[in-house]
């Protein structure tokens, strides 16, 4: 691949080992919204490592962490007008544009990160990936985070009646409002970079996300309570913007893919581990109090949700949801 690219057009005066000219490069802005230190901030690290490498520098990968270019909400924009060539946003965030994305958002939906990956991978995966196309987006994975819990304040969460009088920071509308409305709270709608200050402040007593984006945001500082409640899925759409897609060299694409494919492996393993790591440093540093929902109350939590499944329903058809339960069975 890497002679071949040298080859078809990306610059042929340059050889292995020798500087790469500039005008051969070709340049990828991926920009993100979290810590370098989590799921989605290591596997983009580690896309950029392999293709600069694999590429001998042509294809170089940049890496803007932490809403340092865009907070979300801004992504797609910049994605669209070609400031950014790549972006990972949640599957939530998706869904802002194409609905039925939300059923990753449904609570005790999957049963485990098994059960997710068997839809991501699969056919039903493959058409909610495809409907990017309609935007002139192009999915070239989906990535995990993992699994959310609850942070808040005031007083501890077990049961869903607790939910009740808090307002609660959502990363999109729709189904999670949804979730948080049906137990009585209220919600917040903010990009990731605008959390901390707004639990600090008492804008929103409380949030949901993994512990990864928990303890690399530093929650614990401002939230007295945890729950792990596991009550939905988290995870990512990588993507670029299609027409410089299409405009890249074959062998590019093609070394880019298979990259992708390999790292998406990697970050799977890493996002399960890192979940694990944090949760015990949280567990040390000590400052907030963790509840594990056992499972019988887990259950209870998984009846109360129904409305939240009709709702689903209501807006994206009750055929999607079947496809999916019944893929899982
Ligand atoms: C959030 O907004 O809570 C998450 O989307 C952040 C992320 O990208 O993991």
């Amino acid at each position: 691949i890497m002679i071949l690219l040298l080859l078809s057009g990306c610059g042929t005066r340059v050889i292995d080992g020798q500087q790469v000219d500039k005008k051969d490069k070709i340049i990828i802005k991926f920009s993100h919204v979290v810590e370098e230190n989590t799921p989605k901030g290591l596997a983009a690290i580690r896309f950029a490592n392999l293709v600069r490498e694999r590429s001998k520098g042509i294809i170089e990968v940049q890496a803007f962490p932490n809403s340092q270019l865009f907070k979300d909400g801004e992504e797609f924009e910049a994605l669209s007008r070609g400031d950014v060539q790549m972006i990972a946003p949640t599957t939530s965030k998706v869904a802002q544009l194409f609905p039925q994305w939300q059923i990753w958002d449904l609570p005790y939906l999957f049963d485990d990160l098994d059960s997710v990956h068997q839809i991501m991978d699969g056919p039903l995966g493959k058409t909610l990936l495809d409907q990017l196309h309609q935007k002139n987006m192009k999915g070239l994975a989906m990535w995990d985070n993992g699994f959310k819990h609850l942070t808040n304040n005031d007083h501890p969460i077990t049961k869903p009646g607790d939910l009740k009088g808090l307002t609660f920071r959502i990363m999109s509308q729709g189904i999670l409002e949804e979730q948080f409305h049906s137990f009585g709270a209220a919600t917040l709608y903010l990009p990731f970079n605008d959390v901390y200050q707004s639990l600090e402040e008492g804008r929103a007593q409380g949030q949901e996300n993994t512990i990864s984006n928990i303890y690399t945001k530093n929650f614990d500082q401002v939230q007295s309570y945890l729950t792990l409640s596991q009550h939905g899925f988290m995870g990512y759409a990588v993507m670029v913007n299609e027409d410089f897609w299409n405009q890249l060299p074959a062998q590019a694409r093609e070394l880019l893919e298979e990259t992708m494919a390999e790292v998406t492996q990697w970050e799977r393993d890493i996002a399960q581990k890192l979940n694990e790591e944090q949760l015990r440093e949280l567990q040390k540093r000590n400052q907030i109090k963790i509840y594990t929902l056992n499972n019988e109350e887990r259950n209870i939590w998984q009846e109360d949700f129904a409305l939240v499944y009709a709702k689903f329903a209501q807006k994206c058809g009750t055929d999607f949801l079947n496809d999916v339960k019944e893929s899982l069975e």
